[in-house]
């Protein structure tokens, strides 16, 4: 038997929490990825790292690397390339920076890694997953993007806050794109089963799809830069649930081929997470004005997507 391979593209927050989750849980051995200017800062926090789980008594091997044939055959790809975002900006102001950047990334990834499964992660969200496969040419069911586990997560905490009960609880989800018209779905949002609206009143519900739509942007305003350990563990329950084939119905960015009414565009649905990648898109009842928050969300991921497809080579 020989360890999975998770490559890190990017070896920044993001980068370095998701290789401390990884070697952690015991999914593999890492290679920490940055240009080639960064190439000692990704050594230097691989070894950090690998120093750091003599604690945990984990035996996973972690490389920093700024030649993509260190990552040659990777199982799982999660793409952190790019630059995040500062106080003021919108995900989609980092069209101009990181599409580029994705495509070199695409690029090397067919090369390198035709076999991985592929969880993107750099912004805007549902553009650059887009991207990512457009350039690749990978099946889509083996690229994702990381947004929707991310925004439910949010979305998880505030309820559960505000219901007073337990996070493992919370049963609720967050569609759409990953901006401020993003999709809580309150309709099927339960406590272990048991309507939400029980716990907690309509006005803070409101309040609470409203914190969940800025969640990022409220940590970008705090910290003057992007969040990255929430962004991190999303991603690595996706690649837990690709690598131990576990079947997990996680919202992700998918590519839509007439799902929910929508064709040929990445945007956040429920997903079936295995060993197939996205196995299934999961169609959902929503009601009217849920489904009209997706169709407004759906319109700013194709708005960003026509940028993207103009974007000179
Ligand atoms: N190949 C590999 N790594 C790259 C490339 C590239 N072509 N271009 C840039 N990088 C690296 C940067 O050198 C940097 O180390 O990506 C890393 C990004 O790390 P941070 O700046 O710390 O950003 P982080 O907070 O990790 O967020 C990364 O995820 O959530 C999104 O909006 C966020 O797009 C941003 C991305």
């Amino acid at each position: 038997m020989k360890r999975n391979k998770i490559g890190l593209i990017g070896a920044g927050n993001i980068g370095g929490e998701l290789a401390n989750l990884a070697m952690t849980k015991q999914l593999g051995d890492v290679v920490l990825f940055d240009i080639p200017v960064k190439e000692d800062f990704a050594k230097g926090k691989a070894l950090d790292l690998e120093q750091a789980q003599t604690q945990s008594g984990s035996d996973s091997n972690v490389i920093g690397s700024s030649n993509w044939e260190d990552l040659a055959g990777a199982d799982v790809l999660i793409i952190t390339a790019g630059v995040p975002r500062k106080p003021g900006q919108s995900r989609d102001d980092l069209v101009g920076i990181n599409v580029p950047i994705i495509r070199n990334v695409a690029e090397n990834a067919k090369k390198y890694c035709p076999n991985a499964f592929s969880i993107i992660i750099s912004n805007p969200l549902d553009a650059m997953v887009y991207e990512y496969q457009k350039v690749t040419g990978f099946d889509p069911a083996k690229v994702a993007g990381m947004a929707g586990v991310l925004d439910t997560a949010r979305f998880t905490l505030f309820l559960a806050r505000a219901a007073n009960c337990s996070v493992k609880d919370i049963r609720a989800m967050v569609l759409g794109g990953h901006g401020d018209d993003m999709v809580p779905v309150l309709s099927n949002c339960t406590v272990s089963g048991v309507p939400i609206t029980q716990f907690i009143d309509q006005e803070t519900l409101d309040g609470i799809v409203a914190r969940t739509r800025k969640g990022g942007g409220e940590i970008v305003k705090l910290m003057g830069t992007s969040a990255y350990y929430a962004p991190a563990a999303s991603a690595i329950s996706m690649a837990e649930a690709y690598l131990n084939d576990e079947k997990r119905l996680l919202p992700a960015a998918a590519l839509l081929k007439g799902e929910y009414g929508f064709d040929g565009f990445f945007m956040g649905v429920p997903t079936i997470i295995g060993g197939g990648g996205v196995e299934k898109i999961v169609e959902i009842e929503l009601n009217d004005d849920e489904k009209a928050m997706l169709a407004k969300s759906a319109e700013s991921v194709k708005a960003v997507v026509d940028v993207v497809n103009k974007t000179p080579a």
